[in-house]
Order: structure tokens, then sequence, then C-alpha cells
């Protein structure tokens, strides 16, 4: 059975978000994996309401589902996208961060709560890797909140990310077209995709840039200053995305002054 991929994509029809996806996808077609792709401009999607059914229904061990279920296109996306082996989300900056729209889409994740459902027995453990991609007509400093906001949405749904792109300096329409070196990066995202699809479960890791971010975890650029957590528990430096605790590591320049280095936990 063929490895089934999955692309979202959440920018504008045809352009830079929709193209490095189509790139990666490729990839993951020529490696022999049945894709799908859609851009969630094309759905309807509402915003979770916050009533708390779905959770509430989990508590009592059942899957309730969303009150929301038949009023929009959220759960015929989940019912598509949770029969993936992998998915590869790729959404714009906003406000360094991702659009509002596939935030939308995210948040209604919650009567996906994998972790809940598996507990209550409503659904089956499946293990899914997923990409990310972020597009950002700025650099970098622009574009601060936008792969850690995706990779926050990951938890609920219980995806493992392998890769991540972030796409810089591309504001016009269709404009990373002019940048070889995104378009064979998104390429290479679609070939990291479907080798950590094809690698046993247990020997599953990050194949992205090795020195990308600076959580020794999840490779996220966002750390925060620790504080005392529910169990006591406190560490120095934690990772704002996965939670991962440490410290800086101090190292010497070559000019001999003090700097900061990775994250150690
Ligand atoms: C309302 C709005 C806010 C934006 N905010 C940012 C930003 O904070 N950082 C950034 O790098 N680009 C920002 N951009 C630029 C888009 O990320 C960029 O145009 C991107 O290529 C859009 O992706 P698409 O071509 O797939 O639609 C913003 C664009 C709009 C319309």
């Amino acid at each position: 059975m063929s490895i089934k991929v999955m692309g979202v994509a959440a920018g504008r029809k045809n352009s830079n978000s929709e193209i490095l996806l189509k790139e990666a996808l490729i990839a993951c077609e020529e490696a022999g994996a049945e894709v799908t792709m859609i851009n969630l401009r094309d759905y309807n999607i509402l915003d979770c309401t916050g009533c708390t059914s779905c959770t509430i229904g989990m508590s009592q061990g059942k899957n309730v589902g969303c009150v929301l279920d038949e009023k929009d296109d959220k759960k015929k996306i989940m019912d598509v996208l949770l029969n993936q082996d992998a998915v590869i989300y790729s959404v714009p900056t906003y406000d360094l961060m991702p659009t509002a729209e596939y935030l939308a889409f995210a948040q209604r994740s919650l009567s996906y709560e994998t972790a809940f459902l598996e507990t209550i027995g409503a659904i089956e453990h499946r293990d899914r890797v997923a990409g990310l991609i972020s597009v950002g007509g700025s650099t970098r400093a622009w574009q601060s909140m936008a792969l850690e906001g995706l990779q926050a949405t990951m938890f609920t749904t219980d995806m493992k990310v392998v890769d991540m792109l972030l796409a810089t300096q591309v504001p016009g329409p269709a404009q990373c077209l002019l940048h070889d070196d995104l378009i064979r990066r998104a390429h290479k995202l679609g070939e990291n995709i479907m080798k950590a699809a094809m690698t046993p479960v247990e020997k599953r890791k990050w194949i992205g840039d090795e020195d990308m971010g600076w959580c020794p975890n999840c490779h996220s650029n966002a750390l925060v200053l620790g504080e005392k957590q529910w169990d006591g528990l406190h560490y120095p430096i934690e990772c704002q995305v996965c939670g991962a605790g440490g410290n800086l590591e101090k190292q010497k320049t070559e000019n001999g002054n003090l700097s900061f280095r990775k994250m150690v936990c």
C-alpha cells in the first residue's frame, strides 16, 4: 500500500505557499506517495466557539465530535487528513505568525485531541509525520513566530514534525519561483517527509537542517526564561513551543568574547 501524503496550504491561489507545497508534494509523488492537496481558502472553516462540549464529552468517555461538524468543512477535511501517513502544511506569515485562516482551522482540532480520544478508546493510535513551511515577505526577524506558531498546533493531532522550511523575502505573488534555492529546499522537504514516513516509527527523528533553531528537541527558535511549573519543576530556560527545559551553554567566540550557543537539555 502506498504512503499517503496530504498538503494543506493557506495562502493566495497559485502563490508562494501553494507553489512550495506543490514542489514538496512532487518529491513525495516521485518517491511513490499517493498525494492530495487542498488550500484552506477553498473551504468554509468556522471559529471554535469555545463551548468545550467535545472535551466535556471526552471526560465522560465519549467522542461527541464538534457542535459545528455539520455547519462547515472542518470534519470533511479531517476525515481525509487523519487517514494520511504524512501531512505538509504550507502557510503564509501575517503579523509574524501563521495566518488567522490557518489558526482558525487548527484551533478547531480540539474535538480531535488524539491523546484523549486514544485514552477513551474512541480511536486507534496512528503515527504520522509532518513537514512545515512558513512563507513570508520579509526576513526571519519578521517571521519570528511563524514556524513556531505552526509547530504549536501539531500537538493536538499528534503530528511528529521532521522538517521545517522558513521561506523568507518572497512578498509578491508566486515570487518564490525566482528563488531556485527555495524550490530545491521545498523538494528536499518532500524527500525528507518520505524518508521519515518509510522509517520505522521508533527510529523516526528530525531530518531537517541540523543546526536549525535553539531548541535541541523541536528545533524552534523560541526560548523563554523558565518559571516554576505545576509540579514544582524549574528550568532556567524553556522552549516556548515544546516545553523542553535546560540551560544555555556558554562558549568563547574567536575574539575571546563570551556568547551563548545552543540550549542543552
Ligand atoms: C496582512 C498581511 C500581513 C503580513 N505580515 C507579514 C509578516 O509579519 N512577516 C512577513 O514576513 N510577511 C508578511 N506578509 C507577507 C506575506 O507573508 C507574503 O506576501 C507571502 O508571500 C504570502 O504568501 P502567499 O503568496 O502564499 O499568499 C504579510 C502580508 C499580509 C497581506
